[in-house]
Parts: structure tokens; C-alpha cells; sequence
């Protein structure tokens, strides 16, 4: 997703702009831009591609100013070009843009009739032109702002600066994040996140929907949706960027795979009591008893946790329970039960089409949760309660650490609503808990699958199609197994649920087709092994993964077996997703494609 970096200082900007785009990297991108003001100027950098290619741009154009703002595009309107590259500007005005303006065509039209000229296929040009446009029928570049946005539709974070007045930056968001870094030595800063501003300022203020803020070097004024000034409180942000490095892993994927077990005990720590016999839940705004229906929206991973959630509440809870994709629900738009309740799963705590859920679900006066990774992000503001993951940030696009920390407060949450509902004994939650407590260790075991997984990788890497099958939550971490796979190594892989096979996908299975199979020795163990048979039997190169009990019960053929500790209920849905995520990791570094910045991908994907 695209990223905003401005400064605006007294010292020259280029390079910490240009360090401020290399740490939003791990959004993804396709293409980046710096735009300063030097002698009355407004003087430009942009380039194709990575931002090494914009440094080399950099080293020859040797541009610089003590106020610049700068951007990493990731494509909406318009292929990855230089031309439509961010800054986009005309002599009076430049702009950095997040986000998508829906009317923007109306706009070009009519700014065309008046007689400006456009030189990209973005919607984002559209902004400059008008700042322009009403810069010339305004009072103060403030007005101008306020004319411009009442304009856009849409949503945005937005840099500004106007070459007339290089003693200030503009920020304003709407629909997509936008943070204030607090400078000492008279500057300011602004960032997409906590991320771009590391190693620029720790106090940090984060604007709300519609806030418009006016950067000088040493003072800020925030104004609210209805223009009025306002109040934003900031907080210290000090987990600096040095702290994320991806040594001594080739990638960042794979260090956060690693890291499972820990940020999974430090997620533990928070939602089960010290003495890991029982829970400390965060209190609810309604009460367990009276939950009629559950409803969990999410988009991609964070989807497949909330459908392994479905299967252990609707078990354990005995509450019916909805999972959707947040772009299906957001326009179904499904009637929901007074005084129900929904919960949304986001790692960002930024997918717009999640947002835009949350929306419909309180507009139905639903009291809603968000299970977030992202302190301060747009939906843990949102949500009546967010129940926040410790995972740390989330760099690889394809999320690993993130998923296990979700899973952690889904089953804690789980067995909450299952006590309080009176449905578990204390006795029973002490073994749960003691279950959850024992994971950190049990993944540390699972984790020494790596070089199997990475042997058998090799293989995987010469298919063209490849089917992951399990049963109960087994299925949907067959699901997010493929999700893994197709988004990183670039192979066709699709999820299915073991007992759908026979009604159609079977069709797939021949010998050139692996059949990744998650299979813990649990009750439906038996069925599955009997469809894992139907696959093997047409040939399908079986990848069985299972317990020391599941594969002594499977006898069928196997290109490979993969064989994990034994688990429960609560831990399978973990434990099983480690090797899919090895085997994922390790066939895309044999395909050699781009295994943290995977093509067409963003992490946090802020427009729908
Ligand atoms: C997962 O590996 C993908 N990167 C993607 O499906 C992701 O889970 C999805 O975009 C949701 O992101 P969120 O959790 O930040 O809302």
C-alpha cells in the first residue's frame, strides 16, 4: 500500500525522506517520489520500480530544500510509471496522496474545460490541479485546502505543500491513516506510520477521519471534519526502526515464522491469568449470556482465523456463529440481530474494506471487537473493544507471526464466552489454559520441520497446481495454506474442504498435482484419511501431515510426511500451520520470486 513521508525542517530533507520511504517498503510499491522547495521552486524526483532506482535518480538530479514531502505508489489508477508517480504537482502546488478519489474523472473533466492540462492516468493528479485551481480564488492556502477536499470523494491521506509558503506542510486523512511526528530543533514531521516516522520523532499524533493539520516548525494546528480546531492527544512511539532488521534471516517472512513462539507467549501472557490456569479477559460491552449470534468479518489470514474461531465457539460456546470476507459483507448487507455482536480481524487495523464492515455492523448497532496488531491504528479507534495482538510489527506481506497471535485471542476469547456461559468448568478451562500455556514450546518443536519442509519445497516448486484439504479447522488452514503458497511462490493453489473433493475439485488430482493434506488425529480423522485415499488413488503426489498416531493410521501413498507433535483441539490450528508456512516460504525462495514484497501485493490494503 502506498506510503506518505514529509518534513519540514531546517536542514536539508532529501535523504531522511528518501530513508523515510525504505522503511515503509514492506507495504509494497511500484514506484516513489520525493518532492522538495529550493529558490522558489518546486523541484521533483521520481522513479520506476524500487527506491534504490530513486536514489541513483537522486544522485544525478542532486535535488534538495528544507521542507519535501515523498511517497511510495502502489498502482490503483494507472500502470506503475515515472509519469504516474507521486509527487504530483503543477508550478504552484505539490501533493502526496494514499487512498482513492472516486469522482476524480468529473474533476479532470471539468478542470480540462477550464483549461489545465494533465500529464497522468492517476485519480491523485486531480487534487493538485484543484489546490491550484482554488489557490487563485482563495484567501489563505487553508481555504484552498477546504474548497479542494470538499470536492473529493473518496478517501485519503494527503501531504501538501505550496511553493508559496515553504514554511508549511499540510496532512489530512479520510479513510486512510495519517500520523504527525512531533520534531525537536524546530521541525515537524508527517508519515502513513508509526513506521515511517522511526528514527524521526517518537511523539506521535494520529489524526482522526477528516482532521486537516497545518505543520509549522515548531507548532501544530489540527482542524476536525466540520473545520474546527481541534485536539489530538500524541503518545511516544519507541519501538525505532532499528529494532526491525531482518538479520539473521534471509527474509523477514522467515524471521517472523521464528518468532512464533515468542509472540504467541507474549500474546498468551496478556489473555490468560499469570498462573496459566485461567483466563484475565478484557470486560465486554455486553453480556456473553445474551449473544444470540456472533458475526466475524475479516479479509484474507485474518478471514481464515476468524473461520478456525467459527468452528471453536459454535463447539465450545455454543453461539452461531456468521464469518464473512469484508468485501462480500460490507454489501450484502445482512440484516443483524438487535444487540448482536461482531467481531473484526485485522493485522493492520487499516483494511478499508474491514472498515467499511465495522461501519455497516455499528450503523446496525452491533457492539463490535477488533483483534488488531497495529496500536492506534484506524479500526482499534473504531471498535467498542479491541483486544490488540503482540506480535510486533508485521513486516513480510504474507502474515505468519500475526495469524498465530489472532488465533491466540480467538481461543481465548472462545473459552471466555464458553465459562461465562457456564458451558466449561473452571477445571476444564485450567486444561485449556494449561494447553494454550504449553504452545510456545510445542511450536519451538515444530519449527525443526524446517529442512524437511525445505526439501520437499523443491518439488513443490515444479508444480503448476496445488490442493490443500482438511476437515474442521483443519479446512481452514488448508485455506490459508494455499493463501500462503499462491501469494508468494506465485503457484495456483487453492483450500478445500476434504469432504468437498468428490464433488469436483478431484477432477484437479493427477500425478502432477501435490495434495497437501492437514490431518491431525483428531475425531474426523477417519473421514479424511479415506479422502486423502481418493486423491492417492488418482495419483496425487500426497504431502501428509499428521502425528505420530495419524501416520501410523495412514497407509497410503505419499510423496512426503511430515509429522508433528500431538495436539488438542485449542492447539492444532497452530501447530498445523507452521509446516504450511515453511512449505510456502521455502518453494517461493526456490522460485526465486520476491518472497517479502511479493508482485501485485500490499501489506495493509487501504482501498477496496
Ligand atoms: C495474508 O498473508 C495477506 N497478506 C492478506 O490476505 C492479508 O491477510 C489481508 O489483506 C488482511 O489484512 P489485515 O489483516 O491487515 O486486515
Amino acid at each position: 500500500m502506498c506510503g506518505i513521508v514529509g518534513i519540514l525542517s531546517h536542514e536539508p530533507v532529501a535523504q531522511r525522506l528518501v530513508d523515510g520511504l525504505k522503511r515503509l517498503e514492506y507495504r509494497g510499491y511500484d514506484s516513489a517520489g520525493i518532492a522538495v522547495i529550493n529558490d522558489n521552486k518546486i523541484r521533483r524526483c521520481r522513479s520506476q520500480g524500487k527506491i534504490v532506482n530513486l536514489d541513483a535518480r537522486l544522485a544525478q538530479e542532486k535535488i534538495d530544500g528544507v521542507i519535501g514531502i515523498a511517497h511510495t505508489r502502489w498502482a490503483t489508477h494507472g500502470m506503475p510509471t515515472e509519469e504516474n508517480a507521486h509527487p504530483h504537482m503543477t508550478e504552484e502546488v505539490a501533493i502526496v496522496h494514499n487512498g482513492i478519489i472516486e469522482n476524480y474523472k468529473v474533476l479532470r473533466d471539468d478542470l480540462i474545460e477550464k483549461g489545465f492540462s494533465f500529464y497522468s492516468q492517476t485519480d491523485s493528479e486531480v487534487i493538485a490541479q484543484l489546490l491550484t485551481f482554488f489557490e487563485k480564488e482563495s484567501t489563505s492556502h487553508l481555504e484552498a485546502i477546504f474548497k479542494t477536499l470538499d470536492k473529493l470523494e473518496g478517501a485519503y491521506a494527503l501531504g501538501i505543500m505550496f511553493k508559496a509558503d515553504p514554511t508549511r506542510l499540510y496532512g489530512m486523512r479520510k479513510g486512510s491513516p495519517l500520523a504527525i511526528g512531533h520534531g525537536e530543533k524546530g521541525e515537524m514531521f508527517l508519515g502513513s506510520d508509526a513506521l515511517a516516522l522511526a528514527g524521526l520523532a517518537e511523539n506521535l499524533t494520529y489524526l482522526e477521519d477528516g482532521d486537516l493539520a497545518v505543520l509549522t516548525r515548531d507548532n501544530i494546528e489540527i482542524f476536525d471534519k466540520d473545520h474546527k480546531k481541534a485536539i489530538r492527544p500524541s503518545q511516544r512511539y519507541t519501538a525505532g526502526f532499528e529494532a526491525i532488521s531482518k538479520a539473521p534471516y534471509d527474509h523477514f517472512m522467515l524471521k517472523e515464522i521464528y518468532e512464533q513462539p515468542d509472540v504467541v507467549r507474549q500474546t498468551l501472557n496478556t489473555y490468560l491469568s499469570a498462573d496459566k490456569k485461567s483466563l484475565s479477559f478484557p470486560k465486554l460491552t455486553f453480556d456473553p449470556d445474551s449473544i444470540s449470534k456472533l458475526t466475524i468479518v475479516a479479509c484474507g489470514t485474518s478471514y481464515y482465523a476468524g473461520l478456525v474461531a467459527k468452528y471453536w465457539i459454535e463447539q465450545i460456546a455454543r453461539i452461531s456463529v456468521d464469518v464473512d470476507i469484508a468485501s462480500e459483507f460490507r454489501y450484502r448487507q445482512p440484516p443483524m440481530p438487535k444487540e448482536g455482536v461482531a467481531l473484526f480481524i485485522s493485522q493492520s487495523g487499516e483494511t478499508a474494506d474491514t472498515m467499511a464492515a465495522h461501519e455497516y455492523a455499528v450503523s446496525e448497532r452491533q457492539q463490535t471487537l477488533g483483534i488488531i496488531n497495529v496500536p492506534n491504528s484506524s479500526l482499534a479507534r473504531a471498535v467498542h473493544t479491541p483486544l490488540m495482538t503482540y506480535a510486533g510489527p508485521e513486516i513480510g506481506v504474507a502474515s505468519t507471526k500475526a495469524f498465530s497471535t489472532q488465533l491466540c485471542v480467538l481461543a481465548a476469547f472462545a473459552l471466555h464466552l464458553a465459562h461465562e456461559r457456564g458451558l466449561v468448568s473452571s477445571e476444564k478451562l485450567e486444561q485449556h489454559c494449561h494447553d494454550l500455556a504449553s504452545l510456545p514450546n510445542a511450536l519451538e518443536q515444530v519449527l525443526g520441520l524446517a529442512a524437511s519442509c525445505k526439501d520437499i519445497a523443491e518439488d513443490l516448486s515444479k508444480a503448476q497446481d496445488i490442493l490443500y484439504i482438511g476437515r474442521g479447522t483443519s479446512y481452514a488452514i488448508a485455506l490459508e495454506g494455499a493463501l500462503k503458497l499462491k501469494e508468494i511462490s506465485y503457484i495456483h493453489a487453492e483450500g478445500c474442504a476434504a469432504g468437498e473433493l468428490k464433488h469436483g475439485p478431484i477432477a484437479l488430482v493427477d500425478e502432477n498435482v501435490p495434495v497437501i493434506v492437514v490431518a491431525p488425529s483428531d475425531a474426523l480423522f477417519e473421514k479424511l484419511a479415506s479422502n486423502v485415499q481418493e486423491a492417492a488413488a488418482r495419483k496425487g503426489q500426497v504431502v501428509f501431515i499428521s502425528d505420530k498416531k495419524g501416520q501410523q493410521a495412514y497407509h497410503g501413498d505419499a510423496l512426503a510426511r511430515l509429522t508433528v507433535p500431538d495436539t488438542t483441539v485449542f492447539t492444532a490450528p497452530f501447530i498445523y500451520t507452521v509446516p504450511v508456512q515453511l512449505l510456502a516460504y521455502y518453494t517461493a525462495v526456490h522460485k526465486g520470486t520476491d518472497v517479502d514484497q511479493p508482485r501485485n501485493l500490499a501489506k495493509s490494503v487501504t482501498v477496496e
